[in-house]
C-alpha cells in the first residue's frame, strides 16, 4: 500500500465520489454526487490545501483521506483547518490502510505548516485516539453526537517511528 496524490489518479475520482455520497450523503442537505466529484476534482489541481490523498494498491484505489479548510460549516467556529473523508474501501479495511492515510495526512499538513488540525467523528474517538489525536470538545451536530478533535501536526510527525507514508514532490 502506498500514499499518492489524488492530482495523479483522476480517473478514480468518479467512484471515489460515489462512495464519500454513499458514506456521508445524508449528513449534508445540500451536498450532491456531482457536488463531491466536483471538490474532487478541485483537491486534484494541488497539493496545498484544500486537498486530497489516496491509498493505493498498484493501480487500485483503497480509501482517501482529505485536508479541508471546512468540514461541517456549523462547526466552523471552532477554527480551520480539517481532517475529513476518511474512507477505506471495505474489502480492504482492517490491514492498517485508515491509520496509513491518517498519519499521511498529519504529516502532510506539518510540511503545509498547519499548526493544529481537528476533526470530528461520531464513532471513532478510541481509533484517533490510538494516534495521538486529543479530545478539544463534545457537542452535537444536526442532534447528532460528536467529538472534535485535535492533533499538533509536527509533534506528530517527531513522535512517529517509522515517518509516516509521504506524498513524493515529484
Ligand atoms: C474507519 C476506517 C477508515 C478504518 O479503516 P481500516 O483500514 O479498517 O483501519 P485500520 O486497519 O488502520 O485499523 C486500525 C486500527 O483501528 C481499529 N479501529 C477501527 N475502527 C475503530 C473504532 N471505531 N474504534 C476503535 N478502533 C477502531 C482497528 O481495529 C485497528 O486496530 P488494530 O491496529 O489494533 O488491529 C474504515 O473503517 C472506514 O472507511 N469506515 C467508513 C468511513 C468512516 O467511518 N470514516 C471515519 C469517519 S470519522
Amino acid at each position: 500500500m502506498r500514499i499518492d496524490r489524488i492530482g495523479r489518479h483522476p480517473q478514480h475520482i468518479p467512484a471515489l465520489a460515489a462512495w464519500h455520497h454513499a458514506e456521508w450523503g445524508a449528513l449534508y442537505d445540500d451536498w450532491t454526487l456531482d457536488a463531491a466529484a466536483s471538490e474532487l476534482d478541485d483537491h486534484a489541481t494541488r497539493t496545498s490545501l484544500p486537498t486530497t490523498l489516496l491509498l493505493m494498491d498498484g493501480e487500485d484505489l483503497l480509501g482517501s483521506v482529505s485536508l479541508l479548510i471546512e468540514d461541517a460549516p456549523a462547526l466552523q467556529d471552532r477554527g480551520s483547518p480539517w481532517l475529513g473523508s476518511l474512507f477505506v474501501l471495505p474489502a480492504a479495511r482492517g490491514r492498517g490502510g485508515g491509520r496509513i492515510l491518517v498519519d499521511a495526512a498529519v504529516a502532510h499538513a506539518a510540511r503545509e505548516g498547519v499548526a493544529l488540525l481537528r476533526l470530528f467523528t461520531l464513532w471513532h474517538e478510541d481509533f484517533y485516539a490510538s494516534l495521538g489525536w486529543q479530545v478539544e470538545e463534545r457537542t452535537s451536530l444536526h442532534g447528532t453526537p460528536v467529538v472534535i478533535m485535535s492533533i499538533v501536526p509536527a509533534e506528530r510527525v517527531a513522535h512517529t517511528e517509522p515517518p509516516p507514508h509521504r506524498v513524493d514532490d515529484a
